[in-house]
């Protein structure tokens, strides 16, 4: 939990256990902190013993005492100026928050640098400064006997003219990452206690509270639906699979309409086809993309926009037993087509392709967006630092490339043409679950297995299997979920053109 307060004053005049000041390479330190010089009489000295100069990651601590309490100076840096790099921000306030806790500082005061640095408005710096400082904060500890979520008490120091934007920016930024972490938090539950019914459960809870559209189908209605996909791959399992859909409305009539589509297998042993074990140690995972869609949904619920959004969820565990789906069988799915099962744990397919197909039949969609954990191939191709991007549609292919870039939750485009489409040819269905190996392209292969479902309307897929979860060496991470899609989706939606 983090408490502000935005402030005019200098900064030392703020009664803080932790002061934090961003320097950029091109400043000469000394300068530009001559009044912490006063009051921290080590501060050149740490800064020389560490040849600190400012770079991007690195930062010094200096410790102080004024008014007879232990305070902490915490200086760092971004890098050159020329870079204008928001994400050297990100990280520096992600570092900061780390070095808070290391020195166990709870009330902070922050020098927010001028918007002019990064080459963006005062209102975004805002937003990116508590959307990240939440996301650094942020630990699972709901089954730690001793709690680690602290509780911060935060000034942050900006100059008069900006205030109102910033203290715009701010305000949003609490919003996204709260939505970010709240996505966190349902990735890292454990599967026993975050089941496709507990999920649906959620989304009814956050639809009842914005008052949102909520549709419901639970698994005789599935199967009597005809959504073979999602009945086929919940038949191992001895819980109820669900399809849940939330709807905002934005105020404007004949506002364009999106299409969010999230991968909802609370648990994904592989079925049948048994994932081998160590594989299967973090499949908890494997609903992010339905936690990313919710936990947007929820923070746009606040954040009103001008677009409709559409959320549909598919949830399910995907798990072995006597009544699984089983290699061999041959699925029908809700828009009629088939596929052949060949492996049983590329199920992740299967699921979105009924709420794909729900989604194009049911609304006139500008936009459609898919966010799954869905193959190791991509999490192969491209390590855990960007998402896959999959697309037939350049331009809104474009508006997303440009919500990462604004937000640093990374895409970057696979090639997606017509060529791989031979390799999930079925002889016995009209398609099959699996790519044949001539093609390898594991992730492409799938992306254009969902593509039978969107039929015409503007589509991109995002594959976060590398993103989602345990994502190293980035300051406001930390190990398990990360929350990817959900800032992403987020920008899209506000600044749809
Ligand atoms: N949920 C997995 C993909 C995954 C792997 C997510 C690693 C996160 C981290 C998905 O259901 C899966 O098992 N995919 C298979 C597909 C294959 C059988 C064609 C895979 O990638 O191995
Ligand atoms: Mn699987
Ligand atoms: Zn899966």
């Amino acid at each position: 939990m983090i408490t502000y307060t935005i402030q005019t004053k200098p900064l030392l005049q703020q009664d803080a256990e932790g002061y934090v000041v961003f320097v950029s390479q091109e400043h000469a330190v000394d300068k530009e902190l001559k009044e912490l010089h006063e009051q921290f009489g080590s501060l050149k000295h740490v800064i020389k013993k560490h040849a600190f100069k400012g770079a991007k990651g690195s930062s010094v601590v200096v410790q102080g005492h004024h008014n007879d309490k232990l305070r902490y100076l915490f200086v760092m840096g971004i890098g050159s100026k020329k870079d204008k790099s928001v994400e050297a921000y990100r990280r520096a306030l992600g570092s900061a928050i780390r070095l808070a806790e290391q020195h166990k500082c709870t009330s902070l005061a922050f020098q927010i640098p001028a918007a002019s640095w990064f080459g963006v408005t005062a209102e975004q710096l805002g937003q990116e400064t508590t959307t990240i400082l939440q996301m650094a904060a942020y630990h699972f500890d709901e089954y730690l006997s001793e709690k680690k979520q602290q509780t911060y008490d935060m000034v942050f120091i900006v100059d008069e003219k900006h205030k109102k934007a910033f203290n715009k920016g701010f305000k949003e930024g609490e919003i996204i990452g709260a939505a970010v972490n709240e996505a966190r938090f349902w990735i890292d539950m454990p599967p026993e206690a975050l089941t496709p019914i507990e999920l649906a459960s959620r989304a009814k809870a956050i639809a009842k509270k914005h008052g949102l559209k909520f549709t419901e189908f639970k698994e005789a209605e599935i199967i009597k639906k005809g959504m073979g996909g999602l009945a086929a791959v919940s038949k191992g399992s001895e819980r109820d699979c669900h399809l849940v859909v939330l709807e905002y409305q934005a105020k404007k009539k004949n506002a364009p309409t999106l299409g969010f589509v999230g991968k909802g297998i609370t648990f994904d042993s592989g079925g049948l086809s048994l994932k081998p074990a160590q594989y299967m140690e973090t499949m908890k995972e494997d609903m992010s993309g339905a936690a990313a869609v919710l936990a947007t949904i929820d923070a746009l619920a606040q954040l009103q926009p001008h677009v409709n959004i559409v959320a549909v969820l598919p949830l399910s565990e995907n798990l072995p037993s006597g009544k699984a789906t089983k290699p061999g069988d041959i699925i029908r799915f809700y828009n009629g087509k088939t596929a052949e099962v060949l492996n049983t744990d590329a199920e992740g397919r299967l699921i979105l392709a009924d709420a794909l197909a729900y989604a194009v039949k049911h609304y006139d969609l500008d936009a459609l967006v898919d966010v799954a954990t869905l193959t190791g191939a991509c999490a192969y191709a491209f390590g855990p630092f960007f998402t896959g991007m999959m697309s037939q549609h350049p331009s809104l292919a474009k508006q997303v490339q440009e919500a990462a870039d604004h937000t640093g939750d990374r895409v970057w485009p696979l090639p997606f043409h017509d060529d791989y489409k031979v390799a999930i040819k079925s002889k016995v269905a009209d398609i099959c679950n699996i790519g044949s190996n001539t093609y390898k392209a594991g992730a492409i292969t799938a992306g254009f297995f969902l593509q039978n479902f969107v039929e015409d309307t503007p589509w991109v897929h995002l594959d976060i299997a590398g993103t989602a979860y345990n994502v190293p060496d980035i300051s406001y991470y930390r190990p398990g979920a990360t929350g990817a899609a959900v800032r992403l989706l987020i920008d899209l939606a506000r600044h749809w053109k």
